[in-house]
């Protein structure tokens, strides 16, 4: 990753993935000034300058290896409909996906799609297992990683902090070797 410039990821007709810009700073404060992105994420940013330094935090988990964060742009327009992250764990040869989508692009396919573009992508990058892990209150994300093929694993307890407490998550995993 490091040694190459973070790639724009097509998705289909209508959605592409590319790296944030600073200029999209606004667009990450409108999002995280969401209740349930705010909740699910435990984060807000008050100053574009916040949002700004968040950008460059995920250019630089590009630089590091660590983590691809890309927006999710409708193509039409350029605007930016929402967000999706692989962590990624080079050495161990997994990565952990987590989205969020603007509650005006919500309903039509864009999480679903864009998770499994950048779980494509994380595949052929040579990653051989991605999990993803929601909130077992978090139905809407549960119908998504469904939706986008990952198989369901379990239940860790307790594992996350979100905005009303501590959160038992659903684990879910696709493997390369998984079809579609
Ligand atoms: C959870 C969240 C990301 C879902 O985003 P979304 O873009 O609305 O999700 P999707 O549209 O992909 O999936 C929802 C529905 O759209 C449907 N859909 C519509 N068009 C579709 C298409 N072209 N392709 C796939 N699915 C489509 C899906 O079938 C699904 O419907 P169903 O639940 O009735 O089966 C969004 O609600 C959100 O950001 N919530 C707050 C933050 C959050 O929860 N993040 C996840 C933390 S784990």
């Amino acid at each position: 990753m490091a040694g190459s410039r973070q790639p724009d990821v097509p998705v289909d007709n209508e959605l592409a993935l590319r790296p944030w810009r600073r200029s999209d700073a606004h667009i990450v404060v409108e999002a995280y000034s969401s209740p349930d992105i705010q909740h699910y994420h435990f984060r807000r940013f008050d100053t574009e300058e916040d949002a700004q330094r968040w950008i460059q935090d995920c250019a630089e988990g590009w630089r590091s290896e660590s983590s691809a964060t890309w927006a999710i742009v409708d193509q039409l327009d350029g605007n930016v409909l929402g967000r999706v992250t692989v962590s990624t764990s080079l050495e161990d040869g997994y990565g952990e996906i987590s989205y969020w989508v603007l509650p005006s692009a919500r309903g039509r396919g864009v999480a679903t799609r864009a998770c499994v573009a950048a779980t494509r992508w994380a595949h052929e990058l040579g990653l051989h297992r991605i999990q993803l892990e929601h909130s077992t209150r978090n139905e809407k994300s549960r119908r998504v990683a469904l939706k986008s093929g990952f198989v369901e694993e379990g239940v860790r307890r307790g594992a996350n902090l979100h905005g009303d407490g501590w959160h038992d998550m659903v684990l879910y995993s696709h493997l390369a070797t998984d079809d579609g």
